[in-house]
């Protein structure tokens, strides 16, 4: 009867449990149990924090290990063994191998954290005040991070004005044939008539998670560095949600061959769903006076212990061809799948975060509902949560991946066929 104590004395600001209501006991691998000892698989993944699965037995083993040895938990953003050992593996394993030199700053552990930090510090450096920021962004829920998010429910919460931004479009967001989004921008900062103030840097997710899994082209994104490097403006991408190989390499960026002056890392970066975020920065951006921006929980010592083992999945290219192996099966099959249904919808996606946008924006919560009813947590995004969103762990047995699947492939295909006889009757 659990739940009825969360719905008694939680906040009405709860969400995923309205979605999901049960109560989540046990979790391992790419499965989720809850206390009447129902298994569901899970394409959710914490969105997007649980990319090595559910209590990965590497990580749970360090951990333990640290834990039993009474070694130092909390220790704000003092020296610590755990701290010193991450920052050294992902200098080698991480950094080094992508010639990527980057100074880590831990400023928080959320990833909103990372980027209040991100935008502090690019204002910083430049003197300005603006930023720039892309239509269906999601940056997370502080005032910083809000003004910078697309979704005006969200952005309302806010309660005060949302300033020192100017949205833009993002890729292919006017007309998809022939984007126009780059030229606008450039055409913005260029013209000292266009009311654009200089910004100091754009945000940007190379992936649109929340916002509907809209992913930006690799030649969009070459082109976007150029232009601001043109214009002087700092690159900052939120790597939040698809960074951590989620779409195939460590970074999202990495197939567009650019080098963002400061990025923003978090959910899946513990490994283990132990809370840890960070702003990396070209060292040379690195103003920040000590202690400028703090935080009691800077360098989660547990935290650092699983990422240091989780960064061992990194040191060859398993998980990136892995991922990329999954990924081409769910394309191929959702793409099937999109081919059969007598309704308007379209796949979108890198590597394993992909989506199937319904014309009407109804059907994807419809689907989400009916999957969990079979045993599959599913989430939905964007603006009108139009798009069922999948976002398995990256280590999910191919098993589990086909069991999904066919849940997905049941369930679309029931609520499309709903929704048709619907309108025959109607
Ligand atoms: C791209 C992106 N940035 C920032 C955030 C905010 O992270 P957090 O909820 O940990 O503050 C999220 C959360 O979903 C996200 O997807």
């Amino acid at each position: 009867m659990t739940i009825e104590t969360i719905n008694r004395l939680e906040s009405e600001v709860r969400g995923y449990v309205r979605n999901f209501p049960c109560v989540f006991t046990h979790a391992s691998g790419a499965r989720m149990i809850d206390e009447d000892g129902r298994e569901y698989i899970d394409f959710f993944a914490g969105a997007g924090v649980m990319n090595y699965g559910h209590n990965h037995p590497d990580l749970k083993r360090a951990l333990l290990d640290y834990l039993a040895e009474d070694r130092i938990v909390h220790s704000l953003d003092m020296a610590t063994a755990a701290k010193a050992r991450f920052l050294e593996r992902f200098e080698e394993v991480i950094l080094k191998p992508r010639g990527l030199d980057y100074r880590v700053q831990f400023p928080g552990p959320t990833g909103t954290n990372a980027v209040e930090a991100a935008l502090k510090l690019a204002r910083k450096v430049t003197g300005r005040e603006r930023v720039i920021s892309f239509t269906n962004a999601f940056h997370g829920m502080t005032l910083g991070s809000l003004a910078v998010t697309g979704n005006s429910f969200k952005r309302a919460g806010a309660g005060v004005p949302l300033s020192n931004v100017s949205m833009v479009p993002f890729d292919s967001y006017l007309d998809e044939g022939k984007d126009q989004s780059l030229a606008f921008l450039e055409a913005m900062l260029a013209d000292e008539g266009s009311g654009m103030d200089k910004p100091a840097a754009a945000i940007i997710e190379t992936v649109q998670a929340e916002g509907g899994v809209n992913v930006a082209r690799t030649e969009w994104l070459k082109e976007l560095a150029a232009v601001l490097k043109r214009h002087d403006v700092l690159l900052i991408v939120d790597d939040i949600q698809v960074g951590c190989g989620r779409t195939g390499p460590f970074f999202s960026f990495e197939p567009a061959g650019i080098k963002p002056d400061i990025v923003c890392l978090s959910k899946s970066l513990s490994g283990f769903g132990l809370p840890l975020a960070v702003t990396l920065m070209r060292p040379e951006l690195d103003v920040w006076s000590p202690g400028e921006h703090n935080g009691t929980f800077r360098g989660h010592n547990p935290a650092f212990v699983t990422a240091t083992a989780a960064l061992e999945f990194w040191v060859d290219d398993h998980m990136k061809t892995e991922t990329e192996r999954k990924a081409a099966k769910i394309t191929g099959r959702l793409q099937a799948l999109i081919r059969k249904i007598p309704v308007r919808a379209e796949l979108r996606g890198r590597g394993l975060i992909q989506g199937i946008e319904f014309a009407d924006s109804e059907l994807a919560g419809e689907c989400s509902a009916e999957a969990f009813k079979h045993g599959l947590i599913i989430e939905t995004a964007g603006v009108d949560d139009q798009v069922l969103k999948l976002l398995p762990p990256l280590m999910i047995p191919d098993a589990d991946l086909d069991a999904g699947l066919e849940i997905i492939e049941k369930v679309v295909q029931t609520v499309a066929a709903s929704k048709t006889s619907d309108r025959k009757v109607a």
